[in-house]
């Protein structure tokens, strides 16, 4: 992606924490501008404030990525102080861990709204500001729960597949006016995320680990890297993929 004179302007969701956290300090050190947009102010007040710190135009913006009136006017005033949106990546997104039986209409619309409807809205709003200036770049996270099925996890592995899909569908439809959209399709990555479901009792650490052929899980600096990658001209002709980084996890087919 080449830069105006300022610095291109990157919009990340759910940067507060983990793989948005790590995007955001990656983009920064690229010389991206950034707009961040959590649902929990402390964490992107400091996110930014951080930023700052070092040297980077950061803007926090709070709200829900499922509610459309917050978007709208984070997005605004986004444009309004730094400039055009030229790269959104859709982070925020929540785990959803429970046996079917027991998972309730509400546990699984929380995490169709946010993981799902989320990265509907955020790409839409964005994307039709994108597409009037006939240029830009999406990336969605999935998870490569969305194309490999883990038990306990129907909300959460429909809606990574539902984000694999909606990627697709949009990166066919926008390529006439510029706009590229890949999903990074991560497998365990070092997160609060998945830190909490550790502590939870609700992951088995040891077990997940041996059962990745590179017997570990990601740093979230490793998926900022792939999405460095993926935002730049050297990815000029990849749009519609959802790409793994999962340390051999869904290659894997022997006992
Ligand atoms: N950590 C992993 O192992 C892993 C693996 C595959 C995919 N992912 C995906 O990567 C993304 C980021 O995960 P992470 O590990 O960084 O999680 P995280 O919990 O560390 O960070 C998620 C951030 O999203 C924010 N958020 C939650 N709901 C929101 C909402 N409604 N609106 C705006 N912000 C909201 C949280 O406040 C938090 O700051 C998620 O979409 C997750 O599904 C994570």
């Amino acid at each position: 992606m080449t830069s105006s004179s300022k610095g291109p302007v990157a919009l990340i969701t759910g940067a507060g924490s983990g793989i948005g956290l790590a995007c955001a300090r990656r983009f920064a050190a690229a010389g991206y501008r950034l707009a961040l947009l959590d649902i929990d102010p402390k964490a992107v007040e400091a996110a930014c404030a951080a930023l700052r710190d070092s040297g980077t135009e950061a803007l926090p913006f709070v709200g829900s990525v499922a509610d459309e009136t917050a978007v709208e006017s984070a997005v605004d005033a986004a444009e309004q102080d730094l400039g055009p949106i030229e790269l959104l990546i859709n982070s925020a997104g929540v785990a959803s861990n429970k046996p079917t039986f027991e998972l309730s209409l509400a546990d699984w619309e929380r995490v169709v709204s946010i993981n799902l409807t989320g990265t509907f809205l955020v790409s839409r709003i964005v994307g039709a500001k994108m597409a009037a200036r006939s240029r830009g770049v999406i990336l969605n996270l999935g998870s490569m729960f969305g194309t490999v099925a883990a038990p306990r996890r129907a909300g959460y592995c429909g809606t990574k597949a539902g984000v694999d899909m909606l990627g697709r569908v949009l990166a066919i439809e926008w390529a006439e006016h510029g706009i590229r959209v890949n999903t990074i399709a991560p497998g365990y990555v070092r997160t609060p995320f998945v830190d909490d479901l550790i502590a939870e009792g609700r992951m088995d650490e040891p077990a997940l680990l041996g059962r990745t052929p590179l017997k570990r899980m990601a740093a979230p600096e490793e998926i900022a890297d792939l999405a460095i990658f993926l935002a730049s001209d050297a990815a000029a002709f990849i749009t519609g993929q959802t790409i793994g980084i999962d340390g051999g996890w869904t290659a894997y087919g022997y006992v």
